[in-house]
């Protein structure tokens, strides 16, 4: 079974044409708009049509941090919430030249950006990542806890050091970052020409923080820590109006999950799983992230808002039970 790490994604970097240049950050590349709408044709159902809207400049004057933001999702969350408004640091673990491209994507829509290479698991270079950050930008508003891996294998298969891996990163590194954003929360209080709450922090978590899922029980078990990890937080900060949520991914069309969509036959499979019939794109997360991080949601906390075109609605029952 295939395994992936930060490391080892490749970004789909925006074309320029299709992201800053319009406003939106939508990008479908032709080859899987075909294969979705292939898909569709064959089991006579409506084409897919993604959200055309430009994301408004609701967060500008915020700073926000994304973690693992030179791919997949956190690339797709660091542009949103650069063309809402936000100053972005992009955090990344490897491949400095793919957070590069991040960062200039980010300065077309008029914000302030820069890279800062930080493993979230380590204690030092979390707390260093945010020094440099309070520094360079003066304080943080929005913490968005992206950076996440899989390493895959059955349970008598798992090694003790890929589980502990994965949750390092995908759990511990959500802790660690949301301590050193709460502890500047409290410091500096609300910002109240930028938004009524003291910071926002937007945990991403999984449909697999519910869905049990064989063959990955690490990243299961992580996804399933932070639920639990968010809503405790969520319930200790309210009080100082720290505003504390999750977004749980469905499938969505990253280099994290390639075996799960690449191919016609995959394709088909997958939308066994997805009621919305169509895969997420990583825009879909973006969207959502703003709404989040944004007053608009001001009233939202502690929530787990599943972005995954129904797939936790027990999609096998569609036809029966
Ligand atoms: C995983 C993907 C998977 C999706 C739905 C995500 O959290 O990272 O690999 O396709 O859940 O199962």
């Amino acid at each position: 079974m295939p395994t992936h790490t930060t490391a080892e994604i490749i970004p789909p970097v925006l074309p320029p044409s299709r992201s800053a240049a319009n406003g939106t950050t939508a990008s479908l590349p032709g080859e899987m708009h075909d294969l979705m709408n292939g898909h569709l044709r064959e089991e006579g159902l409506p084409e897919a049509h993604l959200p055309a809207l430009p994301i408004s400049r609701v967060l500008k004057g915020q700073k926000a941090l994304v973690t693992g933001a030179n791919s997949g999702i956190g690339q797709a969350v660091a542009l949103a919430l650069a063309h809402a408004g936000a100053d972005v640091v992009v955090n990344y673990v490897s491949r400095p030249e793919a957070a590069e491209a991040v960062v200039r994507e980010a300065t077309r829509c008029g914000v302030n950006a820069y890279a800062h290479r930080a493993n979230v698991a380590r204690e030092d270079e979390v707390q260093g990542m945010f020094q440099t950050m309070i520094r360079e930008f003066g304080t943080i508003d929005i913490l968005v806890n992206n950076a996440g891996l899989q390493k895959d294998a059955p349970i008598d298969r798992m090694s003790l050091a890929d589980w502990q891996f994965v949750l390092d990163v995908n759990l511990t590194g959500q802790f660690l970052c949301s301590r050193e954003a709460i502890r500047e929360f409290k410091r500096r209080g609300v910002r109240e020409d930028v938004s009524c709450a003291a910071g926002k922090i937007i945990c991403m978590s999984s449909v697999h923080e519910v869905i049990p899922w064989a063959g990955h029980v690490n990243y299961a078990a992580s996804k399933g820590g932070v639920m639990l990890m968010m809503k405790s937080i969520a319930q200790e900060v309210a009080p100082h109006r720290i505003r504390v949520n999750s977004v749980c991914p469905g499938a969505v069309r990253t280099p994290i999950n390639m075996e799960a969509w690449g191919t016609p036959e995959a394709y088909r499979e997958l939308m066994k799983l997805i009621p919305y019939k169509r895969i997420g794109e990583p825009n879909d997360i973006g969207r959502a992230a703003v709404w989040l991080a944004s007053d608009d949601s001001d009233y939202i906390h502690g929530a787990s808002i599943f972005v995954d075109g129904g797939m936790t609605l027990y999609p096998g029952f569609e036809t029966g039970g």
